[in-house]
């Protein structure tokens, strides 16, 4: 994407009126409210009630130091919780560590492969599906996710 690109659709999120497709949620530090990422759900299915998630730790110091996942759970538990998603799923390049090591850490379960999905420096790379489901967050946390009826 370019630069304008992105902007463009940063703006377009924030001002999109009626029922929301998309949410996205800058990641700050505590201290200094220095933004490093962001995280959000996408493709929202309010009928069907699942998402995609996704999410970004910016500056490559600032990652690996638990700030993707801390920011990661906090989305599950409110799309879970506080919407009442049913499912979200997510995709990853199969050669990213990082990111399929934090979502396995982040209790989603590996499902198919995309094969050839994207193509990235002239070459075809495959994706992983990934996703959690309701019952999933409620094992993982107890009775924090237990009703699906969004308050
Ligand atoms: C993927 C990403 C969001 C994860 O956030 P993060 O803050 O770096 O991850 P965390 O620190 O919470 O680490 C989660 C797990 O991933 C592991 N991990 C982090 N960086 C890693 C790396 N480069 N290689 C292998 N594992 C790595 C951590 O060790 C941790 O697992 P562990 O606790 O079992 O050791 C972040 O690295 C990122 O933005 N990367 C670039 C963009 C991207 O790939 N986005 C996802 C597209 S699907």
């Amino acid at each position: 994407m370019t630069l304008k690109e992105e902007k463009d659709w940063l703006t377009s999120v924030s001002t999109r009126q009626g029922t929301p497709q998309n949410l996205a949620l800058g990641v700050e530090l505590k201290r200094g409210n220095r933004l490093i990422g962001s995280v959000g759900l996408h493709a929202l299915d309010w009928v069907h009630r699942r998402g995609m998630s996704g999410s970004f730790i910016g500056p490559p110091t600032m990652r690996g130091r638990g700030y993707g996942t801390e920011a990661k759970i906090l989305l599950l538990d409110h799309a879970f919780r506080d919407l009442g998603l049913e499912s979200i799923w997510s995709y990853v390049i199969r050669d990213n560590d990082a990111s399929i090591r934090a979502l396995k850490k982040q209790g989603y379960r590996q499902g198919g492969v995309f094969r050839h999905a994207v193509l990235v420096s002239s070459q075809w790379k495959d994706c992983l599906y990934f996703d959690i489901v309701r019952e999933d967050w409620q094992r993982i946390c107890g009775s924090k996710a237990a009703s699906g009826i969004p308050r």
